[in-house]
């Protein structure tokens, strides 16, 4: 029973925690980290290496088992066994994620086409030409073509693949998308394109993101909110221009100046020519 539905936020994190190891070699990939995403909302989760983003992201999809806390989606704790089929089913589809590199993710030999169908199959009951339908929606959405749809993974491009796994997440009708590092490795002008997508996509579905990257150009460019995570932790939290343009903790301010150059990408570590 939920007596402020209206104020319920559509994901609430509450004092997650994981360990990984045993005994002495146990180790703290994220240590009571707490924040809220609100309906429609986007919200930045920026840190160095290491400092517990994935492991934060993985535990909210469900791909890993926290070692303590909750995590609330519309005041249900996904943390808990779900009670029935139905359940279960609708955490697997409200909460999708696309991660850096989509390649690794992609069945090689699956035309794009068919792999949207796929997901749609597996969420909803629609007969041929309905997902026909659905497929072709979802790539105008994202920007590939018949000619795209048609094709296997290998013959497209980053940046079209990339709207392949946009594409593959959305097919599920999700109400949070969690972008892990989704644009870093993509040329800046693909990049600039990605995120111009990501944000036309947010006020047609008014799906809300959990939007991780280490470039905070992006995550000014795409989140009204940002928490600041190191060694597992939140250092830091608020409005985006807050944390970015008044920041509280040196951390923080360490992390803005050492904001790279363009055409240098730090999840890789090189300069690109
Ligand atoms: N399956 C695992 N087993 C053991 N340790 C793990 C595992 N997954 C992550 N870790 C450790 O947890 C810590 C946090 O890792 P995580 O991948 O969450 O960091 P991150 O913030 O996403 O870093 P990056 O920016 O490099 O992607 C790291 O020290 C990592 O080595
Ligand atoms: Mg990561």
């Amino acid at each position: 029973m939920n007596p402020t539905p209206t104020t319920t936020p559509l994901l609430a994190v509450e004092h997650l925690v994981k360990h990984f190891g045993k005994g002495r070699n146990q180790a703290t990939a994220v240590n009571d980290v707490g924040f809220e995403l609100h309906d429609g909302g986007s919200l930045g989760i920026v840190g160095e290496s290491g400092s517990g983003k994935t492991t934060t992201a993985r535990m909210i999809i469900g791909l890993e088992q926290p070692s303590g806390g909750r995590i609330l989606f519309r005041g249900q704790d996904r943390t808990q066994p779900a009670r029935t089929v139905r359940e279960l089913r609708e955490r697997g589809r409200n909460i999708q994620i696309v991660f850096q590199d989509p390649y690794t993710s992609l069945d090689r030999r699956q035309r794009v086409g068919d792999c949207l169908a796929e997901v749609i199959g597996v969420h909803f009951r629609l007969d041929r030409e309905e997902t026909k339908r659905r497929v072709r929606e979802l790539g105008e959405l994202v920007g590939l073509d018949d000619r795209q749809l048609g094709a296997l993974p290998k013959a497209l491009s980053g940046g079209q693949r990339q709207r392949v796994a946009i594409a593959r997440a959305l097919a599920a009708e999700p109400e949070i998308l969690i972008l892990d590092e989704a644009v870093s490795a993509l040329d800046v002008s693909i990049q600039a394109q990605i995120l111009n997508l990501l944000s036309d996509i947010r006020e047609e579905r008014g799906v809300s993101y959990l939007f991780i990257s280490h470039d905070l150009a992006v995550i000014r460019q795409v989140c009204d909110d940002t928490i600041v995570m190191r060694h597992g932790a939140v250092v830091e939290q608020g409005a985006t221009a807050e944390v970015l343009d008044r920041p509280q903790h040196p951390y923080t301010r360490l992390l803005r100046d050492s904001v790279p150059r363009e055409g240098w990408n730090p999840a890789i570590g090189i300069a690109r020519s």
